[in-house]
């Protein structure tokens, strides 16, 4: 996305949250360090970060015709970076909800032939300008709540043609104003066609690894592949084999992992030296070690826990183990159709036990990390894209204090306020 704002100075901020720091991503306490400063301002010019400061005497060559935003008795944070979203997807799954909140078990439902398939029709169904308009309308509510980079799985496909008409659209949004990130996930689950026997299932592995990834790399159309690598989805042998035909094609590599049991897919997410492994929820002393050793960012996706009504990722032990760890919505039609990450970054702290700083440092800094971007979002630094937020508050813990309020004011994407 490549986009010139204009000139802009945000002046006096309560608090500027700059993130501070190098662009590795922060692991452990350290993620508590949000490089605050206090009555400070930030100069924007062609939609970059220019200066930031205390004293605007300072600027270099002044503030010139820059347009002022008064941030008096704000805070100015950097834009959300939602890093595991599955956004593009036609239909609806309300029927399914609404049976869940009565008691039937999503596992139950996926392996029945709803769930994940049942979107895998109605996207297979939708025409391509279909499919961009209902995405078009979710992704600008979710910019609408602070967010301003988007990682957008594919994977409601599981053919060819549509895993590519899904990738199309993720990256048309992403020529029309939109930061995105893209992810093939072919592997998402078995399709109809391909349940009738063994033989068929790893027909379809083998077509995933053979025609499927190659084309979507061939048309430039994915920068990571991911696998949904759990219990009634792929095992670890059939996952490895699609996340190592992805990396040779010089894709890298995230991984669903350990959502419904210990399942090996943190063990893999370790051993393909994966950017990110999501979901997380079970995960024992030595698969936590494993992801910290090889700088695997643990990715929570709180909100799928309370709309499933799962257990919470062990947010506390991840940080405390010194993981760097992202969380993001997971914005999906099932399993959590939240698409306010603001208030996912609330939950990881109820939920999954992070500090208010953890959480903003997670879908921020550390998201972005994890999607090899953060030199271009994520902080309030010298030379970063000025996305930022304008919060209608003082102090930044609010947005877990007040959760759910709509305390962002306002939406800056490359310096530019957003309609
Ligand atoms: O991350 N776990 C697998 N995939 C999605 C759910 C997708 C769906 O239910 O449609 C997830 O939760
Ligand atoms: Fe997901």
């Amino acid at each position: 996305m490549d986009k010139t704002g204009n000139n802009r100075l945000f002046q006096n901020a309560a608090q500027v949250l700059t993130l501070a720091g190098e662009a590795a991503p922060r692991r452990g306490l350290v993620m508590n360090d949000l490089g605050i400063l206090k009555d400070a301002s930030v100069l924007v010019r062609n939609g970059k970060i220019e200066w930031i400061g205390e004293d605007l005497a300072k600027v270099p060559g002044g503030i010139g015709d820059a347009e002022i935003v008064d941030c008096r008795s704000k805070v100015l944070m950097p834009g959300l970076v939602d890093s595991h979203t599955h956004l593009v997807w036609a239909g609806h799954r309300r029927d399914e909800l609404e049976l869940r909140l009565a008691g039937a078990d999503y596992e139950a439902i996926f392996a029945a032939g709803g769930g994940i398939l049942s979107s895998v029709r109605s996207t297979r169904g939708a025409s391509d300008d279909a499919l961009y308009e209902q995405s078009l309308r979710r992704i600008q509510r979710m910019r609408r709540c602070g967010t301003t980079t988007f990682e957008i799985k594919s994977g409601y496909g599981l053919d060819l043609e549509t895993e590519q008409k899904q990738l199309r659209v993720a990256r048309r949004l992403g020529k029309e104003g939109f930061r995105v990130k893209t992810t093939c996930l072919a592997a998402h689950a078995v399709p109809e066609e391909s349940k009738s026997s063994q033989a068929a299932r790893a027909a379809f592995i083998r077509d995933i690894c053979e025609r499927i990834l190659p084309t979507i790399n061939d048309e430039g159309l994915a920068d990571f592949c991911d696998v949904f690598c759990d219990r009634g989805a792929f095992t670890i042998s059939e996952a490895r084999e699609v996340l190592t035909a992805a990396s040779s094609l010089g894709l890298e590599l995230r991984v669903h992992a350990n959502e419904f049991g210990h399942t090996g897919g943190a063990v893999l997410a370790a051993e393909m030296g994966a950017r990110s492994a999501d979901h997380l929820l079970h995960l024992d002393a030595h698969e936590i070690e494993l992801l910290r050793e090889t700088g695997v960012v643990a990715t929570m996706l709180p909100g799928t826990s309370l709309v499933l009504g799962k257990p919470f990722a062990d947010g506390r032990a991840l940080v405390d183990a010194g993981l760097a760890v992202a969380v993001a919505s997971d914005c999906n039609p099932g399993s959590c159709a939240f698409e306010n990450l603001s208030m996912v970054l609330a939950i990881a702290c109820y939920g999954c036990k992070l500090s208010p700083a953890e959480a903003i440092c997670a879908v921020t800094h550390n998201a972005a990390a994890s999607l090899g971007i953060s030199d271009e979002v994520g902080r309030i630094a010298q030379g970063l894209s000025a996305d930022m937020l304008v919060l209608d508050t003082d102090d930044y813990r609010d947005l877990v204090y007040h959760a759910g309020s709509p305390l962002i004011e306002q939406v800056f994407v490359a310096g530019d306020p957003i309609s």
